[in-house]
């Protein structure tokens, strides 16, 4: 037997990312975002407030870093959630290191072990908010992180995801199966 719950939204689970952006003096910010997703093979979307620090800055530049965030850098990815680069240098207060990207305007910061470079291709107004699509044009994925045939290893990454039910963070479980193939016998009927 089903309850309904209404509109009530469980969609999980819910990404930690990271955005990292420049203001129009070239200082950096970096947001704690839930409701993106990859949508294409190299194309990302999301939905951000009209009223963020990051969202003047990805219309003004164009441009973004998305790092995913992990279990070692929860705080600090936290703080970038709950306080407004418009208030703070939050860059300065948690004490990261930045790099400007090669390929797009947008910082790097560098603890996060895996950050994607962004373009944006289109924005939408939407509901109040902001829905925003871009390109990734270049992945960085630290060599901490990589196997010995120099892949990316996901279990070395201890990714985070955002449980919107308790609001709290959890770790990226165990492999359970695998993709494209299990289903298969169900197929055959072997
Ligand atoms: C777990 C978590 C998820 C969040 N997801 C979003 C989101 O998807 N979209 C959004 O607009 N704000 C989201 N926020 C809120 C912003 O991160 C927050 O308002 C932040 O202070 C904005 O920073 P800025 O003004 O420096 O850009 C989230 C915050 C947290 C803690």
């Amino acid at each position: 037997m089903k309850k309904s719950f209404s509109k009530k939204t469980v969609l999980l689970p819910l990404p930690v990312y990271i955005i990292g952006t420049y203001d129009e003096e070239g200082k950096a910010n970096a947001m704690n975002l839930a409701w993106g997703v990859q949508c294409g093979y190299h194309e990302v979307s999301f939905s951000i407030a009209k009223e963020h620090k990051t969202t003047k800055n990805i219309l003004l530049k164009k441009a973004f870093t998305i790092s995913l965030a992990t279990k070692s850098l929860k705080d600090i990815s936290d703080y970038f959630g709950i306080v407004s680069g418009n208030r703070e240098d939050k860059i300065e207060k948690s004490g990261v290191h930045i790099v400007k990207s090669e390929n797009v305007d947008a910082p790097v910061i560098e603890e996060y072990p895996l950050t994607l470079e962004c373009k944006v291709i289109d924005v939408q107004e939407e509901l109040g908010d902001y829905r925003i699509v871009a390109e990734i044009v270049n992945t960085l994925i630290d060599e901490s992180v990589l196997d010995e045939k120099g892949q990316l290893d996901v279990d070395k990454l201890k990714l985070i995801t955002f449980d919107s039910v308790t609001n709290s963070y959890r770790i990226l479980g165990e492999v359970v199966g695998q993709a494209f193939k299990d289903g298969a016998k169900i197929k055959t009927g072997k």
